[in-house]
């Protein structure tokens, strides 16, 4: 665990984050879902899909991501010649916790008919273990690409391929795993706030559950939500995902009013994710600066799980953007 006693007294961390990325020849990497003031210096902020691309494109000798540990693991298994480190190596995921790779095998083992679609948002053993990794701002033109006959077990996040299977009239199997932050969100409170504000628009991300999705005028990724909020035509939206992305939206345009979904109590700080709020500033200065904690994996294992990383990559290609869930057209 970094010793956050070692950082030295009186220093301004944002000139310290900003020297020691360009003497390491860093990139910093941030998820929509990081606290602003990381997403306002990283060099690219984006949603999972996004942010693999990027990981794997760099010309950098280091990764800092700003994220939560598969999407480090990610950056890793297609850039293994660089040093890639975590602000805090506890950042992990419910959906990677529901997964067990020996579970998930005999899951495998039992459907041997079955190709295997899984969300990025598991292990790297999990990964490994699968055919094709797909992003919430994939999923869709993956599966489009798969023949309508072919059986497909689609883990972890149920209520993503439970979405997708509604859609696309698609009968996948699928694991019983969830987000802890958008199972969080309640159908209740969303529709009290909605009748507090009858024009406000709601944008759900598809991580949640069929409940609020249900009530939603866009499903998408954290990118296809940000895109949503600059292109509605109203004043208010209504933020069914982490409300960090907030942050984003409020930057782009400060004249409109973004509204987070309420969990349960009625507020939304139940739906901060608890994994990704471990990064900090100062977890991020001392990262950069010990180069630790870095992300290590298995080369046999690396290899496995990137065959299914660069399916992906293959089949969403040319599709950023386009063909994403939130796209009404699509
Ligand atoms: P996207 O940014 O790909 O929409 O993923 C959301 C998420 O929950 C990441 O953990
Ligand atoms: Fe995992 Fe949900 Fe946090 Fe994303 S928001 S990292 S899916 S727990």
């Amino acid at each position: 665990m970094t010793d956050q006693t070692a950082i030295p007294a009186g220093i301004d961390l944002r000139e310290e984050i900003d020297r020691l990325r360009k003497e390491r020849n860093a990139v910093i990497l941030a998820h929509y879902y990081q606290k602003p003031e990381l997403q306002d210096l990283a060099d690219f902020v984006g949603d999972s899909l996004e942010l693999s691309k990027k990981a794997a494109e760099t010309d950098a000798d280091v990764i800092a991501f700003c994220g939560v540990k598969f999407m480090a693991d990610t950056a890793k298994i297609l850039s293994p010649e660089k040093i890639v480190v975590l602000p805090d190596m506890e950042a992990g995921c419910s959906l990677e916790d529901s997964c067990p790779p020996d579970k998930f095998r005999a899951f495998r083992e039992k459907h041997p008919d079955h190709i295997a679609l899984t969300y990025i948002n598991c292990s790297t053993e999990v990964k490994a273990l699968s055919d094709v990794i797909v992003t919430s701002s994939s999923a869709e033109t993956i599966l489009e690409q798969i023949p309508d006959d072919q059986p497909i077990i689609f883990g972890p996040d149920r209520h993503l391929g439970g979405y997708l299977n509604r859609k696309f009239n698609r009968d996948m199997l699928l694991w019983p795993g969830v987000c802890i932050v958008h199972e969080a969100f309640s159908e209740k409170e969303l529709l009290k706030l909605k009748a507090e504000h009858p024009e406000a628009p709601i944008a759900a991300h598809p991580e949640c559950p069929p409940t609020i999705i249900d009530h939603a005028d866009h499903v998408g990724s954290t990118s296809s939500i940000l895109q949503f909020a600059k292109t509605f035509p109203g004043d208010t939206l209504i933020v069914a995902t982490e409300p960090h992305i907030i942050h984003q939206m409020e930057k782009a345009l400060p004249e409109k009013t973004f509204l987070g979904a309420p969990g349960a109590d009625g507020n939304c700080n139940c739906n901060i994710c608890p994994y990704m709020a471990l990064n900090t500033m100062e977890k991020l200065y001392l990262c950069l600066r010990d180069l630790e904690p870095r992300i290590e994996i298995e080369e046999g294992l690396r290899l496995k799980a990137k065959a299914s990383l660069d399916k992906m990559l293959e089949m969403a290609s040319g599709t950023i953007g386009k063909g994403d869930l939130g796209d009404p057209d699509a």
